[in-house]
């Protein structure tokens, strides 16, 4: 399939991937309002035309949480990623190593740190969710710090597992699931020998290591549901904030109310999230809530944004309601099981020629141009 637009990954990624695979990505909890609201509220934004201002947009860095970034985007971190793509998470570091952009990765990776570590001359940074067990959380901290890894991204807004009825349907979850995603494998020969043969072991690289056992892919929800924690309040929080020295990142907040205590906590930065429509179906889309969260922290804190973004013209826009960075998840996981590494290289190659594109079109040289005076009419 020819690619066009970053866009166009959604599809040929639907073509490439048995279907559990791709609708775990796909999947927004209960009704999928949240999921939908997301991308839909981004169209509601429009931008202020203007004309001979004289302006190449070029350098589109910005320098934050102690390194340089090619572009205000970041890779959120995505489940299971290495089920995407043959050693999925690896060739997800290398394509944003190359890029100069920073690549979250989840605990819950096919990959270890360790693995998805190597050749790289930038660290990448890890994300965490709050489990149970603080002794697998303190020893994958370790891990993350034995392999350079500075900057934390800690996930707020999964204390229990968001509804979502798509892994039941798909076989992902529920009955007959084994013989189901086999099947659902038969259909995508090309999946089945690159991923599902050659991508193994397919075991959360992670996880595996501190039980001593392989935690496989049929684990992997059981593991979720056991491990997170829905008791647990800010205050158990600041041990994290005294064992990780580096960056501390937040991803979850959604409310101004929250802010207050993320910033008590001393968090670096904070990820205007709703876990991409994962978790609460109904909350507000993470564009929407952005620019109270923004006037909430008053620069005491950056403020990134993930949920929604499909384009370098969605990423401009998130930049003028004040996130000083955005992340995206779903859009680079379509690139992946499309075409790998080069997808990925790709698909940011897209977003920055749409950004330079839109910013001449906006009259905007630099990222620090952009603001609220961009933009003709936002209701929100
Ligand atoms: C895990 O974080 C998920 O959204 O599936």
């Amino acid at each position: 399939m020819i690619i066009s637009a970053p866009t166009d990954f959604r599809e040929a990624a639907q073509r490439c991937l048995p279907r559990f695979l791709y609708d775990y990505i796909d999947a927004g909890a209960f009704d999928e309002l949240t999921y939908a609201r997301n991308t839909q509220d981004f169209k509601e934004i429009e931008l202020r035309q203007r004309v001979l201002k004289g302006v190449e947009p070029d350098d589109l860095s910005i320098n934050m949480f102690g390194r340089d970034w090619a572009l205000p985007l970041a890779l959120s971190p995505v489940g299971l990623s290495g089920m995407y793509a043959k050693r999925g998470e690896a060739q997800v570091a290398r394509a944003a190593n190359k890029a100069g952009i920073p690549y979250a990765m989840s605990t819950v990776s096919i990959c270890s740190i360790e693995e998805v570590s190597q050749g790289l001359t930038q660290p990448i940074w890890f994300q965490l969710y709050v489990l149970r067990d603080r002794g697998f959380m303190k020893h994958v901290l370790d891990q993350a710090k034995a392999n350079g890894v500075t900057t934390l991204v800690f996930t707020v807004d999964l204390p229990v597992t968001g509804i979502r009825y798509k892994d039941k349907r798909s076989g992902l979850t529920g009955p007959w699931r084994k013989t189901r995603r086999f099947a659902q494998a038969l259909t995508r020969p090309h999946w089945a020998l690159n991923v599902g043969l050659m991508g193994r072991p397919h075991t959360l690289g992670n996880i595996s290591k501190y039980q001593g056992q392989p935690t496989g892919l049929l684990d992997y929800k059981e593991w979720l549901s056991e491990n997170f924690d829905p008791t647990i309040t800010w205050t158990d929080l600041e041990w994290i904030r005294d064992y990780w020295d580096g960056p501390l990142i937040l991803k979850g907040i959604l409310d101004p109310s929250d802010v207050p205590d993320a910033l008590t906590l001393g968090a670096d930065g904070i990820i205007v999230s709703n876990h991409g429509g994962r978790q609460l179906d109904g909350a507000v889309s993470s564009i929407r809530a952005l620019p109270a969260i923004v006037e909430a922290v008053d620069g005491r804190a950056k403020v990134l944004m993930d949920g929604g973004i499909r384009s370098g013209l969605d990423l401009v826009k998130a930049l003028c309601l004040g996130a000083d960075a955005a992340m995206i998840g779903r859009s680079y996981i379509y690139a992946l099981a499309t075409r790998g590494e080069a997808g990925i290289t790709e698909l940011i190659d897209m977003y920055i020629r749409e950004m330079r594109v839109v910013m001449t079109l906006i009259g905007a040289e630099t990222i620090s141009d952009l603001d609220r005076a961009k933009l003709a009419k936002v209701d929100f």
